[in-house]
């Protein structure tokens, strides 16, 4: 049975992959610092599904658990089919004010922890031929946003990321994704501090509808999509018609915090 490693399991778009995935068969790797929701997760799918589960506590900031994602899997001869990079966290308000080491560990799993488990399961899919690795990218992969500075850049470095190995990889069997969702209903915006809307009337994506298109998109020959709704796909597109600076200062005023 084909195996998926699913990171930042524990909730929102992650969990949705795991529940999806293992409604098609698919044995799953959880992997997230959230033990209780993991196994809780494990334990509803299992039965549910008849599909192996495996649990895997991990803080991807830390490179030691990056590589014993990789040794306590792969490394013992799982084969992991289906690579998700999908945790990930974001940052709101001004950047000059904004704490030093949460940035920083954002960088650590949004960015460096993605390059480091791609690096690690990529060339064994190649030998095989076949596998894919999603990474979790944003509409936010395709513009600045002020007051999401660190985060936006972070999603722009995955779909750059993304792209190139899509093409490096078109002949080697390995497909490679960046998902690009909008503003999606999680503990996102939460976790960020942020409106979830920040006064625009777009309505939150479910994770159901999220995933379900993001799996759709794996099957086809393409190098990111855009899911979560059309006006994302608009957004996505309309930003490559404007001056960058004229861009970046629009989405400035809609993003600024309420002054005191
Ligand atoms: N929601 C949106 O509007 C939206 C839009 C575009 C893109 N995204 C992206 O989608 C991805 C998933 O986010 P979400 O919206 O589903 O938010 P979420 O519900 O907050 O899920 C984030 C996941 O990342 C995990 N995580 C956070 N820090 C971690 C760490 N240090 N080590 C390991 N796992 C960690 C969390 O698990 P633990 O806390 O248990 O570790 C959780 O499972 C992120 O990359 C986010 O940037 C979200």
């Amino acid at each position: 049975m084909a195996t998926a490693l699913v990171t930042g399991a524990s909730s929102g778009i992650g969990a949705e992959f795991a529940r999806q995935l293992a409604s098609r068969g698919m044995d799953v790797v959880l992997v997230a610092r959230s033990i209780d929701r993991l196994q809780q997760l494990a334990e509803e799918l299992q039965p549910q599904y008849g599909i192996d589960t495996t649990v895997l506590v991990a803080d991807l900031t830390q490179p030691q658990d990056v590589e014993r994602v990789y040794t306590e899997t792969e490394g013992r001869g799982t084969t992991i089919d289906l690579l998700i990079n999908n945790a990930g966290f974001g940052d709101y308000g001004e950047f000059a004010k904004s704490d030093r080491a949460k940035i920083l560990s954002m960088v650590q799993l949004n960015v460096t922890a993605l390059v480091d488990l791609t690096h690690r399961f990529l060339p064994p899919m190649q030998q095989r031929q076949s596998g894919c690795i999603l990474n979790m990218g944003s509409i936010a992969s395709f513009q600045p946003l002020p007051y999401f500075s660190v985060y936006a850049a972070t999603k722009a470095f995955v779909l750059s990321f993304s792209e190139s190995l899509w093409a490096e990889n078109r002949k080697t069997g390995v497909k490679i994704l960046a998902l690009c969702p909008g503003p999606t209903d999680t503990n996102f915006f939460e976790v960020s501090g942020s409106p979830a809307s920040n006064g625009n009337s777009q309505q939150l994506a479910s994770v159901e509808e999220v995933v379900r298109d993001a799996i759709a998109a794996l099957e086809k020959d393409t190098s990111n999509v855009v899911v979560g709704g059309f006006a994302n796909q608009v957004m996505t597109t309309l930003t490559r018609f404007f001056p960058r600076d004229v861009l970046v200062q629009a989405v400035e005023q809609q993003f600024r915090p309420n002054r005191d």
